[in-house]
């Protein structure tokens, strides 16, 4: 009998008054699989993520998580069975110290439970994660408060938010969407590495030359509906997405 996949969507469907934001899209993720979802502006890839995630309800279909219905559960119960996300627009406790950001993942159901027995000091987990996404701690850097650093920063920190309760499904979307190229390029060994560690990556991406060099297999949405699946090189030549990204390179 085949394994069951990771996560398995089937037929979802998604509208927001008259916009079908998500059309009838259905795929699988296997366990350590490394899938880009790439799309216009518009074309459901947010939307999908939160009915993922459990921040939008789907009108129809299914999800399932190891082979448990997940559609309709709620944010946190998704995350506590292992699935965490990245925000397009991160939202962070700006007056709080960037470390202290972490506290609330760190402090999870799920996190106490891996964490069985060699439940750490808190404050040191927070700041070792923080020292991973390359925050400077002799510059005191992960003790400022969040509102004051930099855009890159506060989506590595969303990252490190993310990692902090342990997924073993990560969902990054447009993490890379305001960082500088060398935020891009010392972000991106990070996520391989996670991936190399055993954890299933979604990357929703506009960087798309990135992109195509990590992921195994791309996803092209457009209007709602999912117009290509396949690995990078097939996908760069597919005339229906060329057409979809009209003018835009979809060279790699
Ligand atoms: N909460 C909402 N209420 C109303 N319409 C929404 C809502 N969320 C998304 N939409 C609409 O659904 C469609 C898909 O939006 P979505 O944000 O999923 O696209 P996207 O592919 O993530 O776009 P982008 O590349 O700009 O991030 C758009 O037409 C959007 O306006
Ligand atoms: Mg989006």
């Amino acid at each position: 009998m085949a394994e069951e996949p990771l996560l398995r969507v089937e037929s979802v469907t998604k509208s927001f008054g008259g916009v079908v934001a998500v059309s009838d899209i259905s795929f699988e993720i296997n366990r350590g699989d490394f899938l880009g979802i790439i799309g216009p502006n518009g074309s459901g890839k947010t939307t999908l993520v939160n009915l993922i995630t459990g921040f939008v309800r789907a009108d129809r279909g299914s999800i399932r998580f190891k082979g448990m219905e997940i559609s309709g559960k709620r944010p946190y119960d998704i995350a506590d069975l292992g699935i965490s996300r990245t925000f397009q627009m991160v939202r962070l406790f700006y007056n709080l110290p960037a470390y202290k950001n972490l506290i609330i993942p760190l402090s999870s159901r799920r996190v106490k439970r891996l964490a069985a027995g060699s439940y750490g000091e808190k404050d040191d987990t927070a700041i070792d994660l923080l020292d991973d996404m390359g925050f400077e701690r002799d510059s005191f850097v992960p003790y400022k408060p969040a509102g004051t650093l930099p855009h890159g920063y506060l989506k590595r920190l969303d990252l490190a938010r993310a990692m902090a309760l342990r997924p073993e499904l990560l969902i990054l979307d447009e993490l890379f969407s305001g960082m500088s190229m060398s935020e891009v390029a010392s972000t991106l060994p990070l996520i391989e590495k996670f991936h190399e560690e055993g954890i299933t990556i979604v990357m929703v991406e506009h960087r798309l030359k990135e992109l195509f060099n990590v992921a195994s297999r791309i996803m092209v949405l457009n209007y709602g509906v999912k117009i290509a699946e396949g690995p990078p090189d097939e996908i760069s030549q597919n005339p229906k997405v060329k057409e979809a990204y009209l003018g835009i390179e979809v060279e790699v």
